[in-house]
């Protein structure tokens, strides 16, 4: 059995505390805890879409979008609650005179975009950076956040993910630590407010990926959702690495504030299909935005099963918005809960290791007494009335259940 991945989860972990004995003490957002995220509330459950970058990368145009908009309606995850057609980076073009940022070639009219993305009943979302330059060294928001957040308005946009990148290197000459974290904090609030000054509801999505220890600060800063991590990629190992590191966050998520382990891989292609369910089960699990991240347009029976798999789903958007945790582990053998509106909870037994393994769970451990009702998710087959529950669950695999007194 391997222990390489809970190695690394225990690497990210010590940053993280060193990253909070930092700036815990100082930070003014530290001070205030309560959520402060816009007037409505926004994103009351997990949001819920597409994002261009896992599978289009520098590659997104205003066509792929559009046909993304159109297949996530004949695909059925409009109907299943996938909302969100968020591009990311590289739309960005240059500023004119005035400042007012354009988008490029690659997207010539990004109101009519939006019109049409809306007028298939979902939400258009952009990408931007706090820094002069995004990620992939676009026009990042620097000095323009009102003009851009204007500008977002006026096209219709609905969602903006705004990624630290550029100023990662003003911060690193930042006199001190506390110094660079207030800059970023800053940033931050610069754009909340100038997202509220339009008056128009747009969510709020912070990239930084988990850096300061996000979870504890991102609400106060405006955060709908803010990702914990660095980038997923198309491999279990970094998919499990990501998402089994979330232990010990559900606190700091609810209505209007998620921690985000990055967007899905599923029907990208390189985990097996066991793998990809352990994806999709643990971020039900943990309540984390649904973002799909694969080409909508040529999605297998099989990807659209695993997305738009409607008990699976209700678990990641239970109205209680309760993020679920770790119970035990032993080695690579994980069981997580998540506790539901109607006092029932989710249950995934996960298996790490590659081959399969018997796993149990005993019912009294995770605070039901007598015997409860049992079922299997993904097999969608009620297990009767259980104290307890064995079972065999595939190398890197789970098996979901939902417990109901
Ligand atoms: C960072 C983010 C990714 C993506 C790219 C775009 O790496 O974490 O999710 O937005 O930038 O350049």
């Amino acid at each position: 059995m391997t222990n390489v991945p809970r190695k690394a989860a225990m690497g990210i972990c010590g940053l993280v505390v060193i990253s909070y004995v930092l700036f815990a003490q100082n930070t003014p957002a530290a001070q205030t805890q309560t959520a402060v995220p816009q007037k409505a509330i926004l994103a009351t459950t997990p949001p819920m879409g597409w994002n261009s970058w896992n599978h289009f990368h520098r590659n997104i145009t205003d066509a792929i979008v559009r046909a993304q908009a159109d297949a996530m309606v004949s695909s059925g995850m409009r109907d299943a609650g996938y909302i969100y057609v968020n591009i990311d980076d590289t739309w960005e073009g240059e500023r004119d005179t005035q400042g007012i940022i354009h988008s490029n070639e690659k997207f010539p009219d990004m109101k009519a975009l939006a019109d049409y993305v809306h007028g298939k009943g979902l939400k258009l979302g952009i990408y931007s950076s706090p820094g002069d330059k995004t990620c992939a060294k676009f026009e990042g928001s620097l000095n323009h956040e009102e003009q851009d957040a204007r500008t977002y308005a006026e096209w219709g946009i609905d969602y903006l993910k705004y990624d630290l990148c550029g100023l990662r290197e003003p911060m690193k000459n930042a006199a001190t630590p506390e110094a660079a974290h207030q800059m970023m904090v800053d940033a931050y609030i610069k754009m909340r407010d100038a997202l509220r000054n339009t008056g128009r509801p747009i969510v709020y999505s912070l990239c930084q990926y988990g850096n300061d220890a996000v979870w504890r600060w991102g609400a106060s800063v405006g955060g709908n959702l803010w990702r914990t991590t660095g980038d997923i990629t198309d491999s279990y190992a970094k998919m499990a690495e990501i998402g089994f590191s979330q232990a010990g966050l559900s606190q700091y998520a609810g209505p209007g504030h998620w921690n985000d382990p990055d967007m899905l891989e599923v029907g990208n292609g390189k985990m097996k299909p066991d793998e990809y369910r352990t994806h999709v089960s643990l971020w039900a699990i943990l309540a984390a935005p649904l973002l799909a991240g694969n080409d909508l347009t040529t999605m297998t029976p099989e990807t659209i099963a695993l997305l738009t798999n409607r008990e699976v789903i209700a678990i990641d958007q239970d109205p209680a918005g309760k993020q679920g945790d770790r119970l035990t582990a032993e080695g690579p053998l994980e069981i997580w809960a998540k506790p539901l509106a109607d006092g029932s909870k989710a249950i995934g037994l996960f298996n790490r290791h590659p081959q399969p393994a018997r796993m149990r769970v005993d019912f009294r451990q995770i605070g039901f007494s007598g015997r409860v009702r049992v079922r299997d998710v993904w097999e969608a087959k009620d297990l009767g009335r259980l104290d307890n529950y064995e079972t065999l669950v595939p190398g890197h695999g789970v098996v979901l259940l939902k417990v109901t007194k």
